[in-house]
């Protein structure tokens, strides 16, 4: 049984000032029976990791390099991440991949990278709307799932996020059977490549568009363990009720 997982990504958004969200979010989701997590921008994961001691809430970073240390001026190492007190890191987001130019292979370099510092590489994938429409969905995502997922990766201390670019902050959404169709096929590969132990271990996230009016319905579809949440993530009374639709989901599963 894949532990559902709800996952806020705050992008380059929020302060100081939305960490008291976070108490919130704690207190009403303590002992939760799904993992939430919460990827702040770098500056907030210090502050955001000691308001989430010792409660059910696990704080991560957006990025990562590669490298352990050197001479990278404005990167963040894997290391710093965990020792700041991040246990999770969101790797190769559509937006990194644009705004960065990173390739699957960069991704994969970083995914090793989380795995040597003991962080969860939450690695992102997705096609664009033209990729789509050409009906290239399924090679562009096997392409990226064979190259950013590393040989390293486990049930603990691997997630993928299947974010199609063009959902992603639009307010659109695939239908149930175009996530169904994509979460299987990537769980068929990673069964194909790691073997069913791990390959049925992995935990898979949607991500793109999800509010609390449609993550019912997107968490009643196969194979789909949870949500990666931009937008929603940044105002507490908008997760929460996702976290709590998880939380009924796993219920009832
Ligand atoms: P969104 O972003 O929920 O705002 O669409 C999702 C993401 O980019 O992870």
């Amino acid at each position: 049984m894949r532990r559902k997982l709800a996952a806020g990504n705050w992008k380059m958004n929020g302060g100081k000032a939305e960490l008291d969200g976070l108490a919130t979010l704690c207190a009403e989701h303590d002992g939760a029976a799904v993992d939430i997590l919460i990827c702040p921008p770098f500056t907030l994961i210090g502050a955001a990791a000691q308001q989430a001691e010792g409660h059910a809430l696990a704080i991560g970073g957006q990025d990562c390099h590669a490298s352990e240390a050197g001479a990278h001026t404005g990167d963040i190492s894997a290391r710093m991440l965990a020792e700041a007190g991040a246990t999770a890191v969101i790797l190769g987001h559509s937006e990194r991949r644009a705004d960065h130019g990173e390739t699957s292979d960069d991704v994969r370099a970083k995914a090793r990278a989380a795995h040597a510092a003991g962080l969860i590489a939450v690695i992102c994938v997705g096609e664009s709307l033209e990729q789509r429409e050409a009906q290239n969905t399924l090679d562009i995502i096997g392409g990226q799932i064979s190259s950013s997922v590393p040989d390293t990766a486990t049930g603990e201390n691997t997630v993928i996020a299947y974010e199609p670019c063009w959902a992603i902050g639009t307010g659109l959404t695939p239908t149930s059977d175009q996530i169904g169709e994509v979460h299987d096929f990537i769980r068929t590969r990673l069964e194909k490549r790691f073997g069913a132990g791990v390959g049925r271990s992995v935990r898979l996230l949607y991500g793109g568009s999800v509010k609390p009016g449609n993550a019912a319905e997107i968490f009643t579809v196969s194979n789909v363990d949870g949500a990666l949440v931009g937008g929603a993530s940044l105002k507490v009374d908008d997760f929460s009720p996702i976290v709590s639709v998880l939380e009924g989901a796993a219920n009832a599963s």
